[in-house]
């Protein structure tokens, strides 16, 4: 099946074969890594016709880029999507896409860490005034916009904390207002939440997590509408980001198997956050799943199911303790990412980060990525941890 018959074939279809191309590689099924930085003319004609080739240089795309990059503009409904070198570089290039100096955006205030330092370390540097909101502030957020305000950017559920926005209340005010949206949609991937279908301008993905799953690529992706599209490829081209032709066959090859790994995923996550929420240990469980979650009813309405990612806050907080937790597990160990086939923890606390709101949780939290591990060695490894806090 080509990419073009695949565009009027169901979701689990088209994630499956949208972007291979066997005509074109002698019946390969996977669009194999084309390594290329030049790309070479025969003709003076045919030199003159750029930029109006499809290839022309690496850095502004290849066969490998193009195939991923259609794979994930049609699972996500988009215009066109841009891949880049990672999920933060993406970030950026959604954020650049729309401001410039003398702007202001509105970035939410449950942001990836690394996203607030961007904004905090490069956009202020260049004159663009970022400001927090409460991540809960729904329609209230048209109360913030000024005349000079042309972005609101999204996370849903935030890092760390793991609040649901309402993103359709400050989807239906920006629109309003005449302001653009971007979203960081990699918890969720289009599996869970199609941002652009939603009618929000920009949907960005570190692929790096669910997308390629398996914990060895760095790879970011940027969609958009025809209408914002253009900005978006003009910022990622300038900004000389483009992704490694190794990192987007990987990325195609982790698509394909998104949905059977995100359902277990799913399955295995709420299995935990469930038989964590009953341990004594344990004092709230931030799963957007869960009733517990703040913005739950936010992802019951807008979110058609949950991935393997959520935050817990312990009761304890002594070092020595928790250490002893950490220290002995079996089957996660302690890490920055997620979205892999593997269980992981990251400890990290919200609250020096915030400033929009404090936020007020007293306890310790911690971020648990839970793989595609038997569910029931992955409880057993939790709970003979939660048993060493004493
Ligand atoms: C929510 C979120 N967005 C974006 C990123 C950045 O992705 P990458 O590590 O691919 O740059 C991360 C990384 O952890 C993340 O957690």
């Amino acid at each position: 099946m080509s990419a073009h018959d695949s565009k009027d074939k169901k979701f689990l279809t088209r994630l499956t074969h949208a972007g291979s191309k066997p005509d074109e590689y002698h019946g390969a099924v996977n669009v194999p890594p084309h390594r290329m930085s030049t790309i070479v003319f025969r003709t003076f004609a045919e030199f003159e016709k750029v930029p109006d080739v499809p290839f022309s240089y690496g850095r502004a795309g290849t066969p490998s880029s193009a195939a991923f990059e259609e794979a994930i503009a049609d699972i996500e409904g988009a215009f066109r999507s841009v891949a880049t070198c990672s999920g933060l570089s993406a970030i950026l290039t959604a954020l650049l896409a729309f401001a410039k100096a003398g702007d202001h955006i509105l970035m939410t205030d449950n942001c990836y860490g690394p996203s607030r330092k961007t904004c905090e370390e490069i956009l202020r540097r260049f004159g663009i005034d970022v400001e927090y909101y409460p991540p809960m502030i729904g329609a209230a957020i048209e109360k913030l916009f000024r005349p000079n305000t042309k972005l609101v950017f999204m996370e849903a559920p935030g890092s760390l904390t793991y609040e649901v926005q309402d993103v359709g209340a400050i989807l239906a005010a920006a629109k309003k207002a005449g302001v653009r949206t971007a979203i960081d949609n990699s918890w969720a991937t289009p599996l869970f939440f199609r941002p652009i279908e939603f009618g929000i301008d920009v949907s960005v993905m570190s692929a790096t997590k669910y997308v390629a799953g398996h914990s060895d690529v760095m790879l970011g992706v940027v969609s958009a509408t025809e209408e914002a599209f253009p900005a978006v490829k003009r910022a990622a081209l300038m900004l000389g980001l483009c992704a490694g032709s190794e990192e987007l066959y990987l990325g195609l090859r982790g698509l394909r198997t998104l949905h059977a790994r995100m359902q277990q995923h799913q399955k295995n996550a709420l299995d935990v956050a469930q038989f964590l929420s009953l341990q004594p240990q344990v004092k709230r469980v931030l799963h957007p799943a869960l009733p517990s979650c703040p913005g739950h009813e936010n992802w019951k309405k807008y979110y058609k199911g949950s991935s393997g990612t959520f935050g817990i806050i312990l009761h304890e907080t002594n070092r020595e303790k928790l250490a002893r937790l950490f220290d002995g597990m079996e089957i996660f160990n302690l890490g920055f990412s997620w979205g892999g086939f593997e269980s992981l923890l990251f400890p990290e606390q919200p609250k020096p980060i915030r400033t929009a709101e404090t936020w007020a949780e007293e306890g310790f939290s911690c971020r648990i990525h839970v793989g595609l591990e038997d569910v029931e060695d992955i409880k057993a490894d939790l709970a003979a941890g939660l048993k060493r806090l004493g």
